[in-house]
């Protein structure tokens, strides 16, 4: 009996499990295949940094060939592995095959081509190509999952209406307080004012949880506030040459803020340029991720409301904006904090007195009897 495998293909064109040679596969007889169980759904979307695992599996009829192969309609777009597992069932003579493919896309594709999408099939192998065989495909689309979209973690939309009018929303980017719309923006996350900040999102299609969030963002206050700075500088921050920062990069005046820092033009500071883009590195780094670096930090309590955008090119292939608001909160005033040891003491000397009223009581009511 000989076996053979090819698990990896480079250029993802095809891969064939051969089976065992006692199979006698006639040329002109087409094998029977009883059934090809699978998991592959008739549609994909892969998003940068994305893989696809999806299984077949081949139950032939009694000693028949149980090979099967895999391959992808554009070779330049998809990467694909295959790995096999045969087992044995009750019935001696039937042995069947699981293969499970593991699909990326290609890196560097050349993103001015009009179609990213590619077939890929599992099939089973037969020698005589006008056989019909049971075969498993889908298309697999390179590019921005439809409804997929960030969201701010631990959103909620209930039980804020309190929290937003209690007296202490002073300094609200809204002329009046109730123009706040919790509907669209949920319950503002609260902050204390020398709490430094960084808000962390999640990506998800639809309601469907997909992943963190960890990648470079940018923030814009939607009322034009502007009483927070950043934390870092960015040298700080460790760039090599100046960063782009919102005053660079919304010199355009035809340009509104959403559309004048994107993920098209953003651009690394960590990657030295040429000498020649030497400059200045002691202005703010206003750029933030959840994995540390710039943060928020405050100048004046109230109420904001932020833009943010995903702008890192690598993160995923959809243009990633949402809005979130921020309660900034003062401290209590420091006269309300009670010392601990204050608390402490008073209680001592009152159990203290109480211990003693209660030895006169009895001591009197001893006497009384
Ligand atoms: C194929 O498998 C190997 C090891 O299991 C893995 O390192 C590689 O990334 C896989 N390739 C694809 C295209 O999934
Ligand atoms: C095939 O293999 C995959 C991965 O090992 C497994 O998840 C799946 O359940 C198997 N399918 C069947 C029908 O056994
Ligand atoms: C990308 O595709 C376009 C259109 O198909 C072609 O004109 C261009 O030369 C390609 N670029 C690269 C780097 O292959
Ligand atoms: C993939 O898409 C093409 C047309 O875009 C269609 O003809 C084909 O049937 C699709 N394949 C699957 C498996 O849905
Ligand atoms: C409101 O914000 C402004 C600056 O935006 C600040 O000067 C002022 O002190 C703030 N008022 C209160 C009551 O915090
Ligand atoms: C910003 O642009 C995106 C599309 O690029 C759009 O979905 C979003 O609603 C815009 N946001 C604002 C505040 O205009
Ligand atoms: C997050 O930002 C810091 C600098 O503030 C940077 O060093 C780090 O590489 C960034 N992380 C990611 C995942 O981009």
């Amino acid at each position: 009996m000989v076996a053979f495998c090819m698990n990896r293909v480079s250029s993802g064109v095809i891969i064939i499990f051969a089976a065992l040679s006692s199979f006698s596969v006639g040329q002109n007889t087409c094998p029977k295949q009883k059934v090809l169980l699978h998991n592959v759904s008739p549609q994909y979307y892969l998003d940068k940094g994305e893989r696809i695992e999806v299984w077949a599996k081949m139950i032939p009829e009694a000693w028949q060939d149980n090979r099967l192969i895999g391959g992808v309609s554009d070779p330049s777009l998809l990467l694909f592995n295959m790995t096999s597992v045969q087992a044995s069932t009750a019935f001696k003579e039937v042995i069947t095959r699981n293969v499970t493919a593991a699909i990326t896309s290609k890196p560097n594709i050349n993103q001015s081509r009009a179609s990213h999408k590619s077939e890929f099939f599992i099939q089973a192998f037969s020698e005589d190509a006008s056989c019909e065989a049971l075969r498993v495909a889908t298309n697999i689309s390179i590019g921005c999952p439809p409804y997929r979209h960030i969201q701010p973690r631990r959103l909620t939309f209930l039980g804020c209406n309190e929290l937003l009018s209690r007296s202490q929303v002073v300094n609200t980017s809204f002329e009046h307080e109730n123009e706040y719309d919790v509907h669209k923006y949920g319950c503002p996350q609260q902050v204390k004012i020398d709490e430094p900040f960084v808000p962390e999102f999640d990506l998800y299609d639809k309601d469907q949880y997909v992943r963190a969030v960890t990648a470079n963002m940018i923030m814009w206050e939607e009322n034009g506030r502007s009483s927070y700075k950043y934390s870092l500088t960015m040298r700080e921050a460790g760039c090599l040459k100046p960063a782009q920062s919102w005053k660079k990069m919304s010199n355009n005046f035809l340009l509104s803020l959403n559309e004048s820092w994107t993920r098209e033009n953003y651009q690394s500071c960590f990657e030295a340029g040429d000498a020649t883009t030497r400059g200045d590195l002691d202005a703010q780094y206003q750029i933030v991720n959840s994995t540390g670096g710039s943060r928020l930090k405050w100048t004046s309590p109230g109420l904001y409301v932020f833009n943010v955008r995903v702008v890192d090119p690598e993160f995923s292939y959809c243009d990633l904006v949402t809005q979130f608001a921020v309660l900034v909160q003062e401290p209590p005033p420091g006269g309300f904090v009670i010392p601990t040891f204050l608390v402490l003491g008073c209680s001592c000397v009152s159990i203290f007195i109480i211990l003693i009223a209660m030895y006169l009581t009895v001591e009197y009511c001893i006497e009384c009897t």
